[in-house]
């Protein structure tokens, strides 16, 4: 079965020039070795408002799974939860949330600092990483698999769930 996909990346450095986005293409190699297509990729600045109006777009545009990268720690700029939440009526996927978290917590404390939230948007699957290349790679690899299956049933396209 072929994913579409999209890519959110929230960095002012990046979007000012400053830094090189490593995230985008982290997350994408990810993504296409697991079977989705990444349809597009879109860099912004840690501005909320421009994060809940792209966030609406791409969902508009039916992707499976719209990953964001970065935005999700504790320093004043970092909004990319409370854009994601602003989205108004989604349904909140908070396991998914936490498994990264908790399998990060072998590669460092440091894990339980991100934020990040996945919801239910109309019928996208949109899941908050953290902004490192490295973060975003063992954040995602984690919980890719078992997304899969979430995004079929949400389609309708799981009869049976339980484990044989
Ligand atoms: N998760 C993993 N797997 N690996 C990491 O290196 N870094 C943490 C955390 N999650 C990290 C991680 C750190 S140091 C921070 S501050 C938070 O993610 C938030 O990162 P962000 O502000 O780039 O979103």
């Amino acid at each position: 079965m072929n994913y579409t996909a999209a890519i959110v990346t929230m960095s002012d450095a990046c979007y000012l020039g400053k830094r090189a986005d490593g995230a985008t293409p982290a997350v994408a190699e990810l993504l296409s070795a697991s079977g989705f297509t990444v349809k597009e990729s879109v860099l912004l600045p840690d501005e909320a408002g421009s994060i809940t109006a792209t966030l609406k777009k791409l969902s508009d545009k039916g992707y499976d799974l719209i990953v964001t990268t970065g935005g999700t720690g504790f320093s004043p700029r970092d909004v990319t939860p409370e854009a994601t939440l602003a989205l108004g009526s989604l349904r909140n996927v908070p396991g998914v949330a936490e498994a990264m978290r908790f399998n990060s917590m072998k590669y460092t404390p440091r894990a339980m600092l991100s934020r990040g939230v996945c919801v239910i948007f109309k019928k996208s699957v949109i899941v908050n990483l953290p902004g490192s290349p490295k973060a975003c790679t063992e954040n995602l690899s984690f919980v890719l698999e078992s997304l899969k299956h979430g995004i079929d049933a949400l389609n309708g396209n799981v009869t049976e769930c339980a484990r044989k």
